[in-house]
């Protein structure tokens, strides 16, 4: 397979190409729903817990969310820095997480470094508050959080997966798959965490989780009532999608009739998708009872020469640490995209939350799985290994890895949701 060399080319095309190497890795990324083998392992941690169905039943105390457990008000966790802390971090190892999918656990398909899992996000003007997977459980008792959107809202859902079910003893999880879900339950708790395969978030040629188009993507862009019926009454939703549209700078669609099918600029298709999108929210969640976050795009690292001036041919292969540039901005992320959700999101009626984590992660050249992760369902080849420039995935994420803090800041959200809800309720006594 060859991958052109874009280089030469001015940075505004630069980020539609995303080459034939691109579409195989959609391909297996999305595959991989179905194929991956749930070992059935035990954790090292259960012993830490006994909690039995009745003690649920007798004592359900309402949590206590401290003020060091919520972003402080007026702090902008996204901007801030990575700091190295081999002490804290990874917060769960890829030995101790049985539902992690042999696509995303690097380290033992052969990635010979491990700085990458050692990185905490420092935001400038205050701590990230760690997560504690028995408080979130605990939050989201009888309730279910359901992740919307393409193989790296995938990871996403596996590291929160990942970083809340250590707690839980064997045979009190389960993680099943129903495509397009994968449904993960805390039975003690009756919550559930869960993932639905939507790389459009609206209807698309692409929806069957298992066997898509890749290249011959057609979106329908008025669509969103089949996916939607499958998300009513979801108390957390997190909704995220953006890669699938960045693969030419025109895109199939239909908007009206099903049989007429023009070629639609990426950005203006994106905007009428948003707004189906938003038009379902306004009409489907109830704000007292729901709640809505939208995840901003996830940044790729296809060429190097925009980290390292002079580089010509690279990627993400080899790279061990962050970016320190505290300015750098990559052509992985498209700024008219990034407009379009925030003109969107601001029109709504309902409060949703924008998460921006594209900065943070865009300075994490270092994390992707880059040749230590699979294409159609198989490790790489060692052949296929000794040729990153065509092989690298620099798109997708190494898990324990940077989604991780996407979750932290998702949970010091929720936490702070669940405490204003729960204050409304009951106000504290005067
Ligand atoms: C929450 O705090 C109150 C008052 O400090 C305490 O009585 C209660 O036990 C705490 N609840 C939990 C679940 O820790
Ligand atoms: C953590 O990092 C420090 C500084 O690089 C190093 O000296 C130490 O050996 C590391 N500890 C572990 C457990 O890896
Ligand atoms: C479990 O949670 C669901 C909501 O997700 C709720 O409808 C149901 O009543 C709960 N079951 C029990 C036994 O509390
Ligand atoms: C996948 O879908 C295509 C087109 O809908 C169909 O021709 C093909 O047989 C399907 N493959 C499998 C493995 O189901
Ligand atoms: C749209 O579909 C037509 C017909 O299949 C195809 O020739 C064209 O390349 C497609 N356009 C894009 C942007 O994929
Ligand atoms: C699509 O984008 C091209 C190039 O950016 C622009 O010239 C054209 O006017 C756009 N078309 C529409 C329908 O927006
Ligand atoms: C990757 O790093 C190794 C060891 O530092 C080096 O020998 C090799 O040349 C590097 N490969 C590329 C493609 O940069
Ligand atoms: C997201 O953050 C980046 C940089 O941190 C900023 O440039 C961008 O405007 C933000 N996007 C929105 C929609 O707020």
């Amino acid at each position: 397979m060859t991958t052109a060399q874009p280089q030469t080319l001015p940075s505004r095309q630069i980020q539609f190409l995303f080459t034939v190497a691109l579409a195989s890795l959609l391909i297996l990324g999305s595959a991989r729903i179905m194929l991956d083998n749930l070992k059935n392992n035990r954790s090292p941690f259960l012993r830490l817990l006994h909690l039995t169905k009745r003690d649920y039943k007798v004592v359900r105390l309402p949590v206590n969310v401290s003020d060091d457990e919520v972003i402080e008000d007026g702090c902008n966790v996204f901007e801030g820095k990575w700091v190295w802390d081999n002490l804290s971090f990874p917060v769960y190892g890829e030995e101790s997480c049985p539902y992690l999918v042999k696509q995303v656990t690097c380290k033992r398909n052969g990635r010979p470094d491990s700085f990458y899992q050692n990185w905490r996000w420092q935001p400038h003007a205050c701590q990230l508050p760690r997560l504690n997977a028995l408080k979130l459980l605990e939050v989201l008792r009888d309730k279910r959080l359901m992740f919307v959107g393409d193989s790296i809202q995938r990871g996403m859902f596996e590291s929160m997966v990942c970083l809340v079910q250590s707690v839980i003893p064997e045979g009190k999880k389960s993680l099943q798959r129903i495509p397009p879900r994968k449904i993960f339950t805390a039975q003690d708790f009756n919550a559930t965490i869960e993932y639905f395969w939507a790389p459009f978030i609206i209807e698309s040629n692409s929806d069957n989780a298992i066997n898509h188009t890749v290249r011959k993507r057609l979106v329908r862009l008025d669509s969103i009532a089949k996916h939607g019926k499958q998300w009513e009454g979801v108390d957390i939703l997190v909704f995220e999608s953006y890669i699938w549209w960045m693969y030419k700078p025109q895109i199939n669609a239909t908007f009206g009739s099903p049989y007429d099918v023009r070629e639609y600029n990426v950005t203006t298709a994106y905007r009428l998708a948003m707004e189906t999108w938003a038009n379902w929210i306004e009409t489907s969640i109830d704000p007292n009872t729901q709640k809505v976050y939208f995840m901003s795009m996830s940044p790729t690292h296809l060429w190097d020469w925009e980290w390292k001036p002079g580089s010509h041919d690279g990627n993400c292969f080899n790279e061990t640490h962050p970016i320190q540039d505290p300015s750098y901005w990559g052509t992985g992320s498209n700024l008219h995209i990034m407009e379009t959700v925030r003109d969107v999101l601001s029109q709504l009626q309902i409060d949703v939350t924008f998460l921006n984590i594209t900065q943070l992660s865009d300075y994490r050249k270092d994390g992707h799985t880059s040749v230590y992760g699979e294409r159609r369902g198989k490790l790489l080849t060692k052949e296929q290994r000794s040729n990153p420039k065509t092989f690298a995935d620099c798109i997708h994420w190494c898990l324990p890895g940077v989604p991780d803090t996407w979750n932290e800041i998702l949970y010091a959200h929720i936490l702070k949701d669940y405490r204003s809800k729960r204050s409304k309720l009951c106000p504290a006594p005067l």
